[in-house]
């Protein structure tokens, strides 16, 4: 594609920038719907990988930047704005388990704030961690052997695994800073979270809850105001500032204090534009929620439906507006992801499909029609397997490779979770399917 192979030469990395099968250059876009260079157009179930949930140039928010940028001037000399502490107001208010703010640019180093506030606060060192949290060294632990020389031999990686995370506990009771999970909302029961925050009170540590996808996603509070116990410590990004860079960490009253030693030094507290953006953001957002939820919720039943009736192996799991695609085997979800590309439809290449507020039902229409091309194109031809007697066994396996590959969970986690939350969503589709 134009100007691909100079984007990949001279910037762009096939893993983290191309989205490795289909790679797009980029010019544009409104609301749902992107441009590339040569002038297509495509609708985003994405959100901007969950970055712009209200969709891109929105024009309350162009509105507000252009009007910040003209009066405001964007940037000021110092990190004490009247816009960053009215932004710290109103988080304090949707988190109100929180005493302070610390205010990041990135997922990535919200993360490690939240990580070094919870060893400066608790004096210890040991950090236990579930799922992704960005690509800080630190954050590394769950690639394995491949990369142990840039990870920190302080963080150990416990899938998700209650057991897995009690032994680590005991092991480390004395040098235990903070257990830190990344909640994977749609397929990961509210419990099996829970458990996990009391096991870490049990031993003294401080739970951080990784809310960068969720936190904006679930609803006002995120899943932290759903949770008993809560955390201490809730790091948000995604949704925050609709797309421009910022993030937060929530302090509890256990960390708020540590705030001080942390000495998180940051130049970009200066620039003053994110913080509109989010003050902006947070209103909508909150107005948007109901129905970005009910827009995931008719994307995943309308392509469990089409792929349960062409016995094609692929389903959708979801909830509170985050889906997850999953399929039996690379070559199937390929096939996929490309044809959705070829109609305009972008669903990412890894599975999270995250529609936003510029998704309208036609558009919802558009790929369930799609996917049934897809699925009905595909039976016979060996690409799908029959579903067995009990309606799951097709999917159980894929989906605990899903689990084990994309959330590095243990396969002891992806089948409990498969019990628990995910079967009960899946199976009556392909029940349905066998039906017919
Ligand atoms: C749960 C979670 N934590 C942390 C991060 C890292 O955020 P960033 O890419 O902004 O550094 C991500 C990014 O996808 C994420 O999903």
């Amino acid at each position: 594609m134009e100007g691909t192979r100079e984007a990949l030469d001279i910037t762009c990395t096939r893993t983290r920038d191309a989205d490795r099968k289909n790679p797009l250059l980029l010019e544009r876009g409104r609301g749902a719907t992107f441009v590339d260079v040569q002038g297509r157009s495509y609708v985003d179930f994405t959100s901007c990988t969950g970055a712009a949930p209200l969709g891109m140039g929105h024009p309350r928010i162009v509105e507000a930047v252009t009007r910040h940028l003209t009066a405001g001037g964007g940037v000021l000399p110092g990190t004490m704005s009247r816009v960053r502490v009215d932004l710290a107001r109103r988080l304090l208010d949707l988190f109100p388990q929180s005493e302070r703010v610390a205010f990041m640019r990135t997922g990535s180093c919200a993360t490690t704030a939240a990580v070094r506030l919870a060893r400066v606060a608790t004096g210890k060192d040991v950090v236990l961690t579930s799922g992704y949290h960005g690509w800080h060294d630190w954050q590394l632990q769950y690639q394995g052997d491949t990369r142990q020389r840039a990870s920190d031999p302080r963080v150990h990686h416990f899938g998700y695994d209650a057991d897995h995370l009690l032994a680590l506990c005991r092991r480390f009771a004395d040098d235990l800073a903070a257990v830190i999970s990344s909640p994977e909302h749609d397929v990961m029961p509210t419990e099996h979270l829970e458990q996990l925050i009391a096991i870490t009170h049990d031993f003294g540590a401080v739970a951080v809850l990784d809310e960068v996808m969720t936190g904006f996603r679930v609803g006002p509070g995120g899943l932290t105001a759903r949770l008993d116990p809560t955390p201490d410590v809730t790091v948000l990004s995604k949704g925050l500032a609709n797309g421009s860079a910022l993030s937060a960490v929530l302090l509890g009253p256990r960390v708020a204090d540590a705030h001080e030693a942390g000495d998180l030094g940051n130049t970009y507290l200066r620039e003053t534009t994110p913080f509109v953006v989010a003050l902006e953001t947070m209103d909508l957002l909150i107005e948007e929620t109901e129905r970005l939820h009910r827009t995931t919720a008719t994307l995943g039943s309308g392509l469990n439906d089409v792929f349960a009736t062409a016995g094609y192996p692929a389903c959708a799991v979801w909830d509170d507006g985050i889906l997850h695609l999953v399929f039996a085997g690379d070559d199937l979800a390929d096939d996929f992801y490309r044809t959705m590309l070829g109609r305009g439809l972008f669903l990412g290449t890894g599975g999270t499909v995250l529609p936003g507020a510029g998704v309208t039902e036609e558009h919802v229409d558009l790929a369930v029609r799609a996917a049934r091309g897809i699925a009905e194109r595909a039976a016979g031809t060996g690409l799908t397997t029959p579903v067995d007697a009990r309606g799951d066994s097709s999917l159980r396996r894929p989906f605990a490779d899903f689990c084990t590959d994309s959330f590095h969970t243990t396969p002891a986690v992806a089948d409990l979770w498969w019990t628990t939350k995910v079967a009960a969503q899946v199976t009556p589709a392909h029940e349905k399917g066998e039906a017919r």
